[in-house]
C-alpha cells in the first residue's frame, strides 16, 4: 500500500514584543503610511536579547507536538530551516533536539532563506512516505531583526521574527501529493546577507542588502510558474484550490502572483500585515493561524509555496 505523509499537528511560536511602523518612523526616514501601501506591513514581532532561533523554534515545536498528541520522544526526524542559526555549529536543529529532550534520530538544518520550510518539509516527506522516519518535526524558525541594519529604510521595515513548526507523520491517506523545489545561483546577488567569518572577525556586510524591485517581480514570476507547475503535475485547475499559503513578503507580492493565477484573496491565508517577512518562518505561522481559527478543513486542498534568497524556490501542494 502506498504510504504518505501527512501533517499530525501544527504550532508556531511570536516573540513578545512588537515593533509598530509608527515606532519605525522614529528610527528612520520612513512613514507608516509608505511601509502599508508598499508592503501591506503594519507590525512586526523581535525577539528578546536573550532568545535563539532554537528557543523560537522550541515553543512552536512543543505547540505542534501537542496539537498532533505526540510526545518529543516519538520524533524520530528532524529538519529545520533557518538563516539565521543560534551558531556555526552545531546545526539548529540538533540545539532544538537537545531542548526536547530527544537524543537520537537524524537532526539537521536546510538553508534555503525564504523557500526554507518548503526545502525541509520536501525533504521530510521523502524520509516519511519512503518508511524511514515515523513522525518528523518539520520547523521554520528565524531571527531576521539580527542581520538587519536598522538604519537602512530599504530593509529594515520588512523583515520580523518566529518560528513555525508541523508533524509530518505517515498515513495511508494523503497528505503530501507533490513537492517541487528550484534553485537558480545566478540571482544570488540580488538578495544577499554577504558576511563571512574568517580569523575570528566578520568579513563584509552581514547585513541583508537587495535589489528590493528585482527579487519583487522575481517573486512574483517564482510563485506564478510553481503554482501552474504543481496544478499540471497533480491535474489540478487553481479553482481546486481550497487554501494558497505563499511565503509571506510583501501584499502586493501576493496579490499579484494570486491574481494572475485567478484566485480569489478569500481563499489565501496573509499574515505579512501582522508578521512582517519572517522568512523560513513564513510559511508554516500562516499555516498554523489558518489551521487554529477553523479556516482548514479535513479533506482540502492546500498549495504552499516558498521563494527567497539564491534564489530559490518552490510548492507543496497537500491535501489536509
Ligand atoms: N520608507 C520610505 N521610503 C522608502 C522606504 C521606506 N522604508 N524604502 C524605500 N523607500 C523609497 C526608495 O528610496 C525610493 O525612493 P526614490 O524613488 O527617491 O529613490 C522609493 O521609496 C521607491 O522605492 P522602490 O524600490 O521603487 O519601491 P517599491 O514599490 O519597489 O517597494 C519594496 C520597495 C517594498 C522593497 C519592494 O520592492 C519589495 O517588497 N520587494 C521585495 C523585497 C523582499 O520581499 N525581500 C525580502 C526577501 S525575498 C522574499 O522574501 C521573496
Amino acid at each position: 500500500m502506498a504510504m504518505y505523509s501527512k501533517i499530525a499537528g501544527t504550532g508556531s511560536y511570536l516573540p513578545k514584543k512588537i515593533l509598530t511602523n509608527i515606532e519605525l518612523e522614529s528610527m528612520v526616514d520612513t512613514s507608516d503610511e509608505w511601509i502599508q501601501t508598499r508592503t501591506g506591513i503594519v507590525q512586526r514581532h523581535i525577539a528578546s536579547d536573550g532568545q535563539m532561533a532554537s528557543d523560537l523554534a522550541f515553543e512552536a515545536s512543543c505547540r505542534a507536538l501537542d496539537a498532533a498528541n505526540l510526545k518529543a520522544q516519538d520524533i524520530d526526524l528532524i529538519i529545520l530551516a533557518t538563516t539565521t542559526p543560534d551558531m556555526i555549529f552545531p546545526s539548529t536543529a540538533c540545539i532544538l533536539q537537545e531542548k526536547l529532550g530527544i537524543t537520537d534520530g537524524p537532526a539537521f538544518d536546510v538553508q534555503a532563506v525564504c523557500s526554507g520550510f518548503i526545502y525541509a518539509l520536501a525533504t521530510a516527506d521523502m524520509f516519511v512516505s519512503s518508511g524511514k522516519s515515523k513522525n518528523a518535526l518539520v520547523v521554520g524558525a528565524e531571527i531576521y531583526s539580527r542581520i538587519v541594519d536598522w538604519s537602512d529604510r530599504n530593509t529594515c521595515v520588512l523583515f520580523g521574527d518566529g518560528a513555525g513548526a508541523v508533524v509530518l507523520s505517515q498515513s495511508e491517506q494523503p497528505g503530501i501529493l507533490s513537492s517541487h523545489l528550484h534553485a537558480n545561483g545566478g540571482y544570488s546577488k540580488i538578495l544577499a546577507a554577504p558576511g563571512r567569518i574568517s580569523g575570528g572577525k566578520i568579513q563584509g556586510t552581514p547585513f541583508i542588502a537587495m535589489e528590493g524591485n528585482t527579487v519583487f517581480k522575481f517573486a512574483v514570476k517564482a510563485l506564478e510558474e510553481a503554482a501552474i507547475e504543481s496544478l499540471a503535475a497533480n491535474n489540478l485547475k487553481a479553482s481546486d484550490f481550497d487554501w494558497f499559503i505563499p511565503h509571506q513578503a510583501n501584499i502586493r507580492i501576493i496579490k499579484s502572483t494570486a491574481h494572475k493565477l485567478g484566485i480569489p484573496m478569500e481563499k489565501v491565508v496573509t499574515t505579512v500585515d501582522r508578521h512582517g517577512n519572517t522568512s523560513a518562518a513564513s510559511v508554516p505561522l500562516a499555516l498554523d493561524l489558518a489551521v487554529r481559527d477553523g479556516r482548514i478543513l479535513s479533506n482540502q486542498y492546500i498549495l504552499l509555496e516558498g521563494v527567497g534568497g539564491g534564489f530559490t524556490w518552490g510548492s507543496i501542494l497537500l491535501q489536509w
